[in-house]
């Protein structure tokens, strides 16, 4: 998807920058031209060697180096380039970028950048919850940065907070986004409903189907990569959570309470105790309406609905024989098979 395109990927000195080889390596496979920039301190946690090795291109690290092919690299380089991402990008590195100041390769090449770019900040969740920090993001953004938000969870330094670098695959999802395709669903505001739901019938049982969430994950990733924003509200799906760049993989808790319309609250905890009488009813399976349902609220401006649902070969043949429609909106509903 990236054929023809140069990308500069900027890797600066934390803990992540590991990471940077795995992004340098799936943008290689995407038939980018990747060009790496180092700081100094990066290469305390990385070898140069290692993104000459999957890139095939000489990484730079040092401006004055006159070992190039070009009289003035860093403009020539900023010319050829189509988008540029910083990951991991320190918390020094956002300052200087915020600020205008070029001391080294990386800083004074992007400062010649007009294409695209994009920061991944990785740092201490103290540091990167610092107003200085965020201010200096804010700068970014004023002056045309894509920040991509860190990813939450527990760092190196042993803290547990946001500050990660969120994972190659999902930094990938960002660059194609900018990239790939033409953004013609620009200014759409699309929601992808994906994967199973389950219904409590107990706070111990539920009932739940085969949907894999493959679809509606799809769905999501091509709306988002023309240009749409979307949000993904899925179920425990089968399909790995890179989600798509403005994607919000919005999980419902683990089950419906039995018998609520659309909502996702929990079963309220209760003591199970064997009832002494006759077998319980069987659960009123009418009663549990598709979340579709409650997305189609007619009166509330242009909005189109597909609802879409799992079926075997024979139910879509017999299905189709009937010409299905969605009861809400009268829409044709979308047919997909149950997958392994
Ligand atoms: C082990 C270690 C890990 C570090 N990790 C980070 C980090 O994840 N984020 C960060 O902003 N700084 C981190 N630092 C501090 C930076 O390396 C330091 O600010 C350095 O000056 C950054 O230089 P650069 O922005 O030119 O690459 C770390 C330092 C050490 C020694």
């Amino acid at each position: 998807m990236l054929k023809g395109k140069t990308i500069l990927l900027g890797v600066t000195g934390g803990i992540a920058a590991y990471k940077a080889a795995a992004l340098a390596s799936a943008l290689v496979k995407q038939r980018a031209h990747v060009e790496v920039i180092m700081t100094a301190h990066a290469t305390e946690f990385i070898a140069p060697l290692t993104f000459e090795q999957l890139t095939g291109n000489r990484c730079m690290v040092d401006t004055f180096d006159r070992n190039f092919s070009h009289q003035v690299e860093h403009i020539a380089l900023a010319d050829r380039t189509d988008l540029v991402l910083i990951a991991p990008a320190t918390a020094n590195v956002c300052g200087k970028l915020a600020h205008g100041l070029a001391d080294d390769m990386l800083t004074t090449t992007v400062l010649a950048c007009t294409c695209p770019k994009l920061i991944a900040p990785a740092m201490n969740t103290k540091m990167f919850e610092n107003p200085v920090t965020q201010d200096n993001l804010d700068i970014l953004r004023r002056y045309g940065w894509e920040v991509i938000a860190p990813a939450s969870g527990r760092l190196a330094c042993g803290a547990v907070g946001a500050g990660k670098l969120p994972e190659p695959e999902v930094l990938l999802q960002h660059i194609l986004r900018q990239t790939a395709l033409p953004h013609d669903l620009a200014g759409k505001h699309v929601l992808v409903t994906a994967g199973p739901t389950q219904e409590a019938l107990d706070p111990v049982r539920y009932l739940t189907n085969h949907s894999t969430g493959k679809m509606g994950y799809a769905l999501a990733r091509m709306a988002m990569l023309r240009g749409a924003d979307v949000v993904l509200v899925s179920g425990p799906a089968a399909v790995p959570r890179t989600c798509p760049a403005t994607a919000a993989p919005v999980r419902p808790p683990q089950a419906r309470p039995h018998g609520t319309a659309t909502g996702c609250g929990h079963m309220p905890p209760q003591r199970i105790r064997p009832k002494p009488g006759p077998p319980r009813p069987r659960p009123p399976w009418s009663t549990f309406p598709p979340i579709s349902s409650a997305l189609w609220s007619p009166g509330r401006g242009r909005r189109r609905l597909y609802p879409s649902t799992a079926r075997t070969a024979s139910s879509t043949r017999r299905s189709m024989r009937r010409r299905k429609f969605c009861p809400w909106c009268g829409q044709a509903a979308i047919a997909s098979g149950t997958s392994p």
